[in-house]
């Protein structure tokens, strides 16, 4: 089965000082989180569009997507503690409503990324299908500069290997929950990146191409990009 999980489970403190977390927040008249599961609804291969959210925000949650959203194959459940773990209760769900299979894959993807695209969807499954682990990256622009203690250069690598991380995050559900179950509780606190634990446990990830434009929002000052993104969309239109 192929399952995509939306992760909507954070409070989005660097928001500032919001009434509902960031991925509630309106971006041309819809919540955030409303463009992306539209993104998700459109691709066919999804058995189910699993879309986590904090606990007190489940009702919220079912509330905008039943307004906005028709479709039967979008579930809204529970998020977790941190990043990590909310991905993990959505394995969690469909281990006990569906059972896991070994070739079950789940598309992880920020619910605060409204903009990805068909094309980075469609390669995500196909490679998770095929390798088990995929990131979506694009290259560096900037060059990336190390400090170890914060106050000096430690490292400059170099750029034309640097990559930054996008989502959607994809993965052969029974490898990674076994990878994560496996970890300590001091190694889960360190690796907060899904796709590192795959790594650290010996397996290859392979890449997708993400966009520029598959931003994640963060600040108030990403809203804004987001806002003036979708402006220029529909002055193209
Ligand atoms: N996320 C999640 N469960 C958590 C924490 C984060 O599903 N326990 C999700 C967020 O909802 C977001 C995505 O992971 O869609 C990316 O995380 P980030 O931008 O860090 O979101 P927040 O944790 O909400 O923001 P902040 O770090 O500013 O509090």
């Amino acid at each position: 089965m192929i399952y995509a999980e939306i992760l909507a489970g954070g409070k989005g403190t660097r928001m500032g000082n919001v009434s509902m977390p960031k991925q509630y927040l309106p971006l041309n008249g819809k919540p955030v989180i409303v463009h992306t599961v539209e993104k998700f609804i459109l691709n066919a291969r999804f058995d189910k569009i699993l879309v986590a959210s904090p606990k007190e925000w489940i009702n919220h949650t079912e509330d905008v997507l039943k307004k906005h959203i028709h479709d039967d194959r979008v579930v809204v459940i529970e998020g977790g503690s941190d990043r990590n773990e909310t991905i993990m209760n959505g394995i969690r769900y469909v281990e006990q409503n569906f059972g896991l299979n070994d070739d079950d894959i789940v598309i992880t993807h920020d619910a605060v990324r409204p903009f990805l695209t068909h094309r980075i969807i469609e390669e995500n499954i196909d490679a998770a299908l095929k390798y088990g682990t995929v990131d979506t990256v694009i290259t560096a622009t900037d060059t990336i500069v190390e400090s170890t203690n914060h106050e000096f250069i430690t490292d400059i690598p170099v750029r034309d290997v640097m990559y930054q991380g996008q989502t959607p995050q994809s993965f052969n559900m029974k490898m990674i929950y076994g990878h994560y179950n496996a970890l300590s509780s001091e190694q889960k606190e360190i690796l907060t990146d899904a796709c590192k634990i795959c790594l650290l446990a010996g397996e290859k990830v392979s890449l997708v191409k993400g966009e520029i434009f598959n931003i994640k929002i963060t600040t108030p000052y990403d809203l804004q990009v987001a806002n003036a993104i979708i402006q220029e969309r529909i002055s193209h239109d």
